[in-house]
C-alpha cells in the first residue's frame, strides 16, 4: 500500500481506502462486509468511510460492529463520518451547530468508537451560516469528538469562506473535501479546486472513482442485472445513462486491455496518478471486486503520462 497526507495535515492515509455507500446493508451482509473490511485492512487500508444518511444510520451500525469483533487497535485506523441528512425534523438536518453536535455523537455511538477521526459537512447548507458550521466542527475537536473536519462537494467559493471565518476566529478550518472524481467527472477537482490546493493544502478523500460502476465496462451493453443500478431505492442512477459518454469508457477498455490491467483498475490508477488526491474511496458489492481493485496498487508504475494522455484525449 502506499499512504498519503491527507492534505497538509500530518494524517498518513492509505491511498486506497473503503466506503459503504450503497453496498453496506443493502447488498453487504455482516459476513461479507466483515470480509471486506478484514481484506481491506490486511491489505494496508487504514481508511473506511462512512456517513450518518448511509442505510439510515445502518452502515455505520454495521461497520461499529465489525470494527468492535476485529479488535484493531484504534490507533491503527482511521474512521470517518458525515453529517447533512439525518433525518426529516428541521433540526435532524443540515449543518447547524445542534445538528452537527447530535450527529457526531450518534455517529460514535453507532461505529463504537470514542472520536471520529474525519467528520465531514455531507453537503453545503445555504440556511446556516458558515461561520456556525466552522466553531461547532472547532468545538468538536476541542471536545476531543473529531480529529479533522472537512466538506463534501462544496464549491470553491465556500470552502475559501471557510477558511476565511476560520482565520477571523482563530479555529481549525476545513483539511479535507469528498468530491466525486473520476475519468468521466474531473472539471470540480482539475480546475475548481486548484487554488485550494496551492493556497491552503487542501485534501481530498474522493468518491466514486468507477462512476458507480460505469468505468468497469458492464453497462456498456445495458443495465445488467444485479448491478448497483438496480438495487431498490438507486434506480435513479440509470436515468443519468443517456449522456453518459461511452465511448471514453471503451477507450479505458482498450488501454487497459494494452496494459493487461482491468478497467477497473485503470481508472483507479489513473485517479491516483494526480498527486492532489490523498486516497481514492473504493466501493465494492463483494469481495472478489475489492481484491480487484485492491490489486491496482501493484500496477502504479505502469501508469505514465502518455497512459494519461491516451485516455484524456
Ligand atoms: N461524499 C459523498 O457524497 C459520496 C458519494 C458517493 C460515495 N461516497 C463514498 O465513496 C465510496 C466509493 O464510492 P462508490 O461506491 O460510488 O465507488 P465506485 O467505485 O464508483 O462504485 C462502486 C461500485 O461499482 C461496482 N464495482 C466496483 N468494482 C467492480 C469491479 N471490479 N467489477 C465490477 N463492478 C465493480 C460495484 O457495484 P455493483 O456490483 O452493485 O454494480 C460497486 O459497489 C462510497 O462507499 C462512499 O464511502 C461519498
Amino acid at each position: 500500500m502506499e499512504y498519503r497526507r491527507l492534505g497538509k495535515s500530518g494524517l498518513k492515509v492509505s491511498s486506497l481506502s473503503f466506503g459503504s455507500w450503497v453496498t453496506f446493508v443493502n447488498q453487504l451482509g455482516e459476513k461479507t462486509a466483515s470480509d471486506c473490511m478484514a481484506y481491506a485492512y490486511e491489505h494496508g487500508v487504514n481508511f473506511f468511510d462512512n456517513a450518518e444518511a448511509y442505510a439510515s444510520g445502518e452502515s455505520e451500525k454495521l461497520m461499529g460492529k465489525i470494527l468492535k469483533k476485529m479488535n484493531w487497535t484504534r490507533d491503527s485506523y482511521i474512521v470517518s463520518s458525515k453529517a447533512f441528512w439525518g433525518g426529516d425534523l428541521p433540526t435532524q438536518k443540515g449543518l447547524s451547530k445542534k445538528h452537527l453536535h447530535d450527529a457526531c455523537h450518534a455517529a460514535l455511538k453507532r461505529l463504537k468508537v470514542d472520536y471520529l477521526d474525519l467528520f465531514f459537512c455531507h453537503r453545503p447548507d445555504p440556511e446556516t451560516p458558515i461561520s456556525e458550521t466552522v466553531l461547532a466542527m472547532n468545538d468538536l475537536i476541542q471536545q476531543g469528538k473529531i480529529l479533522y473536519w472537512g466538506t463534501s462537494e462544496w464549491s470553491t467559493d465556500e470552502i475559501k469562506e471557510a477558511y476565511k471565518k476560520a482565520k477571523k476566529y482563530n479555529v481549525r478550518g476545513p483539511v479535507m473535501e469528498q468530491p466525486q472524481y473520476n475519468i468521466l467527472h474531473r472539471d470540480r477537482v482539475e480546475k475548481e479546486y486548484k487554488y485550494l490546493f496551492e493556497k491552503y493544502g487542501l485534501g481530498t478523500t474522493i468518491w466514486s472513482p468507477l462512476a458507480s460502476g460505469l468505468l468497469t465496462g458492464k453497462y456498456n451493453d445495458g443495465i445488467p442485472k444485479k448491478s448497483r443500478f438496480t438495487v431498490k431505492g438507486y434506480e435513479w442512477l440509470g436515468d443519468t445513462i443517456d449522456s453518459v459518454d461511452f465511448k471514453k469508457i471503451k477507450k479505458v477498455g482498450e488501454v487497459a486491455k494494452s496494459l493487461s490491467i482491468t478497467p477497473s483498475q485503470l481508472s483507479i490508477l489513473w485517479c491516483l496518478y494526480n498527486k492532489n488526491v490523498s486516497t481514492v474511496i473504493l466501493g465494492a458489492s463483494n469481495l472478489k471486486q475489492l481484491k480487484e481493485n485492491l490489486k491496482s496498487i501493484d500496477y502504479l508504475d505502469l501508469i505514465t503520462k502518455q497512459v494519461i494522455n491516451k485516455i484524456n484525449r
